[in-house]
């Protein structure tokens, strides 16, 4: 495995791997690396010749009010994870390697990255676009891994990549739980034992949502009364957002008629959680019998 700060020495090892006929794959991360991003580098390894990470705490997704100083690094457990994996190529840059000046050149999606969590961290997602496709420039991979947990950054990505024509396929990889369920997540090291152990009541409403709307449920308000009663009942957990959105565009469902996804946003002590669920209706077939939506 060999680790790179700059992109000139990154770009000359990848040119040749692409001249040997390989086809490289990349995930993004932020580092401080749990199991979640090693399945997307598993996923990566299985699917592409040439493997690259990248480690970045981007600042420009973060507001001023936001972690981006106490946001958890710790580059060498990173390092020693991925050589077990053996990953060919980490790119480490610093933020002078990345933003050498000031941008003049920025992407934003309207109105996906204002929506959601976009509307409670305005410009999170302009800045996770913006140095997504930096990444995509300076690595020219074939193919990108992300998490499904971050479902909105994943459509945003889905959705800069077909309309700017990037030619990178996006491959999205299933949430990695705790075994109590609480989706894995560099922050979690951040909660308190008492605030780690409430968190539970994300995942769990999540699927108390899920099993309602399989059941049956075709109203959107009794799913969500369900839902934030139940995360209510935890104090240590302040919820910031719960949504049902079509899981094709994130567009607002009046009914439950398709395949949907579950998205919520929950405070617990200064830590941000999010979390998503799909769910699938049930749709009564012509014969009278019920059948599960594509
Ligand atoms: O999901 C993350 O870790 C970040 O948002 C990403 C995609 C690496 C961009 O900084």
């Amino acid at each position: 495995m060999q680790t790179f700060e700059h992109i000139p020495s990154l770009r000359a090892a990848l040119k040749e791997r692409r001249q040997a006929g390989e086809t490289i794959g990349v995930v993004p991360t932020m580092g401080y690396l749990h199991d979640g991003h090693l399945e997307l580098v598993r996923r990566a390894k299985a699917e592409t010749d040439c493997v690259v990470v990248t480690i970045f705490v981007n600042p420009t997704q973060f507001a001023p009010n936001e972690d981006f100083a106490s946001y958890p690094r710790d580059a060498e457990r990173d390092l020693q994870l991925l050589a077990g994996l053996d990953v060919d190529y980490v790119f480490a840059p610093p933020v002078e390697e990345i933003y050498p000046e000031p941008l003049q050149t920025t992407v934003s999606l309207k109105p996906l990255g204002d929506i959601l969590i976009g509307a409670v961290r305005p410009g999170h997602f302009s800045g996770v676009a913006t140095v997504v496709a930096k990444l995509f420039n300076i690595v020219g991979p074939d193919r990108a891994y992300f998490g499904e947990k971050d479902f909105q950054q994943l459509a945003v990505i889905r959705k800069m990549v077909a309309d700017l024509n990037f030619p990178i396929e996006i491959v999205g990889v299933p949430t990695v739980r705790e075994p109590d369920g609480l989706a894995m997540s560099s922050r979690n090291v951040r909660l308190s034992a008492e605030d780690r152990k409430a968190a539970r009541v994300l995942s769990a409403a999540l699927e108390a949502g899920a099993r309602r709307i399989g059941s049956g449920e075709r109203e959107v308000e009794p799913v969500l009364a369900e839902m934030r009663s139940l995360i209510a009942g935890e104090a240590a957990v302040r919820l910031r957002s719960l949504d049902i959105r079509d899981a094709h565009d994130l567009g607002e469902v009046q009914s439950i008629d398709r395949p949907v996804v579950i998205l919520v946003t929950a405070q617990a002590g200064s830590v941000l959680l999010i979390d998503q669920r799909e769910a699938m209706p049930l749709l009564p077939s012509a014969q009278g019998r019920t059948i599960l939506a594509p």
